[in-house]
Formats: structure tokens, C-alpha cells, sequence
């Protein structure tokens, strides 16, 4: 089914980021040319003239938009402004130039970020516009929603082919673990990994760990590499640019998925809920159903089978960190 890719030059926008690497290896099982992968050394997106250079470079039939300024909750509520202008202008900036060089296709990766706070569980890519989104990841959400909207109108006005992906909480090897701009699944890892490791070296005993929110939250979670798989199934067999959710369907609450990683990381002291911190959005599952039948895609990758082989895989960057063979 992605034959048609076979051939095309592909920009991916982020391709070395979290996301990014896994599209572009996907592309490479499809005979895909290498991508060209713009870095923002080279290329700051957020500015008009770097991305008239990146299509003189690159010239693209197909644009990959992955790039994007992105973050957990504390990432978001320290640069709100930021991340609304950042993803924006990049978002802005591409796309007009997509249609002022007749590119043949646009897929622009979204979030789930940008659903209504309260949206009605499942969430249905017709509720999209029903409200207003989390606080804490409002800026991000409604940038990436005018965005989907933008190429809504550039169909429409100028029968640019776009496509526009709202995948859920993505996860996996290769995320960051920076605790200034991780996501949930990587932060409980970390934090935990850090206690069983404080733990071996001390005699102290007991040991506890401090999460933020109340744990009461739930959220659906898609590996990386079954996100890839989607992206690129779009970008082969997808030419309108109504939204499409990318997920599991399935949904655990956040002190769940802590006992969850706690298990498997090996971690058996205390769990201390901060409720003092923000927890976001009270529910997330989407409704995949639309993704099932235009592309014959579902997410193929266990939970408990994803979330050790993340676990694995930063065990062992830790290890070479700290210059230790195994
Ligand atoms: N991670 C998730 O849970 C999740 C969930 C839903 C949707 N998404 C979406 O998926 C996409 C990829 O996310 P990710 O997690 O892979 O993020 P990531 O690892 O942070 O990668 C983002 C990439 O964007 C590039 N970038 C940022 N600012 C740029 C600029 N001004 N100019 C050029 N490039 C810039 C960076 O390129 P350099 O490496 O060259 O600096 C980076 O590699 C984003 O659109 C995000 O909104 C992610």
C-alpha cells in the first residue's frame, strides 16, 4: 500500500527527532528515496526565508511536517507563548510554501493535545471544535489545530493534497528524557530507575518517589514505531485533510501506568502523589475507528512489550552515559 512512495522525494520536517527517525526508516522499507531531513541548525523553520531554502534544496514532492517545539506539562506551562508561536510559524510557514511550489502532498502531524478539555470519551475527530483545550497544553493544541484548518482551506482554495494526523501520547526508544521537556512515560522511568539505582548504593531502606497531579488521570498511549507505520500509510494512501486519530483505544489512569513502570523497573518503595501540581486534561482515548477503515491500520505493539523495551533501551544509554559495559 505504499508503493506510490516509491521513488518520491520526501522532506521530513523533525525527521531526527523522537518521531522523526522512525518515519524515516519506515520510508526506507518502502523505497523511498533518503529523506531530506532539514536540522534546525540549518534551517529555523519559524523563518520564512530558511524554508524558501529548504524547498530550493530538498524540492519535495511530499512534505512529512514533524518538527515542532513539544513537551510535557512543564515544558508547556514554561513556554506557552513559544510553543503557540513556534508551532505556528513553522506550521504557517511550510504549508504556504508547499502551495507556492505546487508540492503534491502536505501531512501534518497534530496532537491529541488539541481536543476539547471535556470532550465526550472516545474522542471523535468531529468533536475537535467542540471546546476549548487544557490549559496547560492549550497554546501547543490550538496551533496545531489552525494548522489542520489551514490546509482544510488550501484544498479547498487551491486543491493543495494535505492529510492531518492527531496521534495520542506517543512513547518508546528514542524519546527524550530531559526532565525539562519529557513526557509522562519517560519521566516515570527515570524517576524510577533513579530510586532503584539511589536504593542499591545506600543502606537507608526505604525509598519513596513524588509524582506529579493525583494519579486520577487517564491517558492512551501509542508506541513510536506503530505511529511511523500510520504516518507513512497516510502519506502513501491519503489525499484530504480531514483529521485522523492515531491510537490505541485504550486507556489507563496515570497511577496505573506508575505501578506499571514501577513493576517492571523494579521499584518497590512508596508512590507520593503531588497534588499540588497540575495533572492536565482529566481523560484521553481516542476513537480509532477512522484510521481502522481508511487505512487498515491498528497498533500492534503490547503495552507491557512496549513499555519494557523503552525501559530497556534507557537502561542502556544510561549505561554508556556512565561509560559502563555490559
Ligand atoms: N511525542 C509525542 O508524544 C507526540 C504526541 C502527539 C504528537 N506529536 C507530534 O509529533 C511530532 C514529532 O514529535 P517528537 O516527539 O518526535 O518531537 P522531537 O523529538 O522534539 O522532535 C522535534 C524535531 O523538530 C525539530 N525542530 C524543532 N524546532 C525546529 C525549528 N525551529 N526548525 C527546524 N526544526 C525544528 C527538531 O529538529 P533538530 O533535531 O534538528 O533540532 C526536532 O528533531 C510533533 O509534530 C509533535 O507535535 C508528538
Amino acid at each position: 500500500m505504499t508503493e506510490s512512495l516509491a521513488g518520491k522525494r520526501i522532506c521530513v520536517t523533525g525527521g531526527a527527532g523522537f518521531l522523526g527517525r522512525r518515519v524515516c526508516a519506515e520510508l526506507g522499507k518502502c523505497g523511498a528515496d533518503d529523506p531530506f531531513v532539514p536540522r534546525s541548525s540549518e534551517f529555523d523553520l519559524t523563518q520564512p526565508g530558511d524554508v524558501v531554502r529548504v524547498f530550493e534544496q530538498a524540492r519535495p514532492d511530499v512534505i512529512i511536517h514533524l518538527a515542532a517545539e513539544v513537551g510535557g506539562i512543564g515544558a508547556n506551562r514554561a513556554s506557552p507563548g513559544r510553543f503557540f508561536y513556534a508551532n505556528m510559524a513553522m506550521g504557517l510557514n511550510l504549508i504556504e510554501e508547499a502551495r507556492r511550489r505546487g508540492v503534491e502532498k502536505f501531512v501534518q502531524v497534530g496532537t491529541v493535545c488539541a481536543y476539547p478539555e471535556d470532550c465526550e470519551v472516545p474522542f471523535r475527530e468531529e468533536s475537535l471544535w467542540d471546546g476549548f483545550p487544557e490549559e496547560t497544553n492549550a497554546p501547543y493544541g490550538v496551533a496545531k489545530r489552525a494548522l489542520g484548518v489551514m490546509l482544510a482551506g488550501y484544498k479547498q482554495q487551491y486543491g493543495l493534497n494535505g492529510v492531518c494526523l492527531l496521534p495520542v501520547n506517543l512513547y518508546g526508544p528514542g524519546d527524550s528524557f530531559d526532565p525539562k521537556t519529557s513526557h509522562v512515560i519517560p519521566a516515570l522511568i527515570r524517576k524510577f530507575c533513579d530510586a532503584v539505582d539511589a536504593a542499591a548504593r545506600s543502606e537507608a531502606g526505604s525509598t519513596s518517589v513524588t509524582l506529579w497531579g493525583s494519579g486520577e488521570v487517564s491517558r492512551e498511549f501509542l508506541y513510536v514505531d506503530d505511529a511511523a507505520k500510520a504516518i507513512v500509510l497516510a502519506t502513501a494512501m491519503l489525499d484530504d485533510p480531514q483529521p485522523i486519530n492515531l491510537g490505541t483505544g485504550c486507556e489507563i489512569t496515570i497511577a496505573d501506568l506508575a505501578a506499571q513502570v514501577a513493576r517492571i523497573c523494579g521499584y518497590t518503595g512508596e508512590i507520593v502523589w503531588d497534588a499540588t501540581q497540575p495533572s492536565g486534561q482529566p481523560r484521553r482515548r481516542l476513537d480509532t475507528s477512522k484510521a481502522a477503515s481508511l487505512l487498515s491500520w491498528r497498533a500492534e505493539t503490547d503495552f507491557e512489550i512496549g513499555l519494557r523495551t523503552t525501559i530497556e533501551w534507557w537502561r542502556s544509554q544510561r549505561r554508556q552515559m556512565s561509560g559502563v559495559v555490559s
